[in-house]
């Protein structure tokens, strides 16, 4: 294959190999390969459309890609180093194939248009991708939560026992913010699906070539309107790894609290073997490794944000080789996202619940105490001395290692007059669930409701 620089020209001396392999993407931007060949294809039957190229040669550049198409798909193709890049290499095999009208092909475009467009187009075809196993896991969450709507667990906050809750209502919270993670995906899908091909190298071009035609074959809905601003953004990608950096927050929240509830201290959920390792030395291990590399890899994710970020950051207009940068922590995220949201769908799906530990957490500790607070408060006593009230008999409780409800009615008259036998049942963790009926709350009802319209989101 040849290897003289395609635009090696207006150069006498050569860069050294080891010079080269510095500047050189092919390692891996030929993840583009793909996308690289069907936006010359597009590129060439614009040409030939336009009369830019005479019908016979463009037959035989697009008869050329094709061949280069069915040897990428058979894992036939070589990339090499001298060749740069994605988009020399292929161009360096069809010159191999089709002899010097393979040249012809890049009329009217420059590399920079056309990484650009590679990049739009990887990235427009992995975003479903993503979104669809968002999709998958919401499902599991709502088939988990409507098992759950009336399994009580402790609700925290400062990670100290607050008010009881229901299990299925913690899992409707993260399907909540999935929900807001698909949003954002999106979103972007609308800052991808635009066409950068045709900008040229910064300019555009005195071809009469068809932006809107090269758009319309690669399936984006709008052509960049700028073709400065189309070959030096890439918003869509730091969008991208925005989006990615919440979406592995969220998982990794959920794993922090998934490796802490499968813990000997709180047993209120185990995970199924398939998800858990052993431990070399200890034989009683059963380790919860998947959440904790699900977890661990949202550092990763952060810091492909964070790299390109700094990247962009003061970068002139227009084309910069520090673009070259954007991809490897936008292709990694990729191949970081997909398995780490398979697996902790299926981590999730498989857990067993452990409903007695749940709610008996809620029923040895004062998480009830809001709910006599509540109570006194109903009968006319103002909150603030209510909770004045009940925070003494929670002192009282701690020094005589009593609960609220394992206190004689006497005892809690002394606290308050207002306190009648009925508190009892108000001191119930699973009364104190099921009575939060404000909208939105813990209550089962509200728990259904969310449940339902989840469903109808869902097309369930
Ligand atoms: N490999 C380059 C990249 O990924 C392609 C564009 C090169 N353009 C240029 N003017 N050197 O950014």
């Amino acid at each position: 294959m040849s290897t003289k620089k395609l635009w090696g020209g207006r150069f006498q001396e050569q860069a050294a190999a080891w010079v080269d392999a510095f500047g050189a993407s092919i390692s891996f931007d030929q993840l583009m390969a793909e996308e690289d060949i069907e936006g010359s294809l597009a590129h060439v039957k614009m040409l030939k459309a336009t009369g830019i190229l005479n019908a016979d040669d463009s037959d035989q550049i697009i008869a050329g890609l094709e061949g280069i198409q069915t040897d990428l798909e058979a894992g036939k193709l070589n990339f090499t180093v001298e060749n740069e890049d994605i988009h020399m290499n292929i161009e360096a095999i069809l010159t191999d194939r089709i002899g010097a009208v393979a040249g012809k092909l890049h009329t009217g475009r420059s590399r920079n248009d056309q990484v650009a467009t590679d990049f739009h187009l990887y990235l427009k075809k992995r975003l479903p991708k993503i979104i669809d196993e968002l999709t998958t896991i919401q499902k599991t969450l709502v088939k988990m939560a409507s098992e759950n709507v009336e399994t009580i667990m402790p609700g925290y906050t400062h990670l100290q026992h607050a008010q009881p809750i229901s299990y299925g209502h913690y899992l409707m919270a993260y399907y909540q913010m999935f929900k807001r993670d698909k949003e954002r995906f999106t979103f972007n899908e609308q800052h991808t699906d635009i066409s950068p091909l045709g900008a040229a190298a910064l300019a555009g071009t005195t071809f009469p070539i068809d932006r809107q035609m090269t758009a319309k074959t690669l399936g984006f809905s709008h052509v960049y309107a700028n073709s400065l601003d189309a070959v030096s953004d890439r918003d869509f990608a730091l969008e991208f790894l925005s989006n990615s950096s919440i979406m592995m927050m969220h998982l990794s929240r959920f794993c922090e609290e998934l490796s802490m509830w499968v813990s000997h201290e709180f047993q209120y959920l185990e995970l199924s073997d398939a998800y858990t390792t052993g431990s070399s030395i200890m034989p009683q291990k059963k380790n919860p490794d998947m959440a904790e590399l699900i977890r661990g890899k949202s550092g990763r994710v952060y810091g492909h944000l964070m790299g390109l970020l700094a990247t962009m950051k003061s970068l002139p207009l227009a084309y910069n080789k520090d673009l070259q940068e954007d991809k490897e922590g936008v292709f990694d995220t990729v191949k970081t996202l997909l398995p780490a949201l398979r697996v902790f769908n299926g981590m999730i799906s498989t857990l067993t619940v452990k409903k007695d530990n749940m709610q008996h957490a809620t029923e040895n500790d004062f998480s009830n105490a809001t709910e006599l607070a509540d109570y006194l408060a109903a009968k006319g006593v103002p909150f603030r001395e209510a909770h004045g009230i009940v925070g003494q008999l929670v002192l009282k409780g701690i020094q005589t290692h009593q609960n609220l409800q394992d206190m004689s009615l006497e005892d809690l008259k002394k606290a308050s007059p207002a306190i009648e036998a009925d508190v009892y049942n108000d001191l119930k963790s699973e009364v104190a669930v099921e009575r939060r009926h404000s909208e939105g709350g813990t209550g089962f009802d509200q728990v259904r409701h969310q449940i339902e319209v989840a469903k109808q989101e869902l097309n369930l």
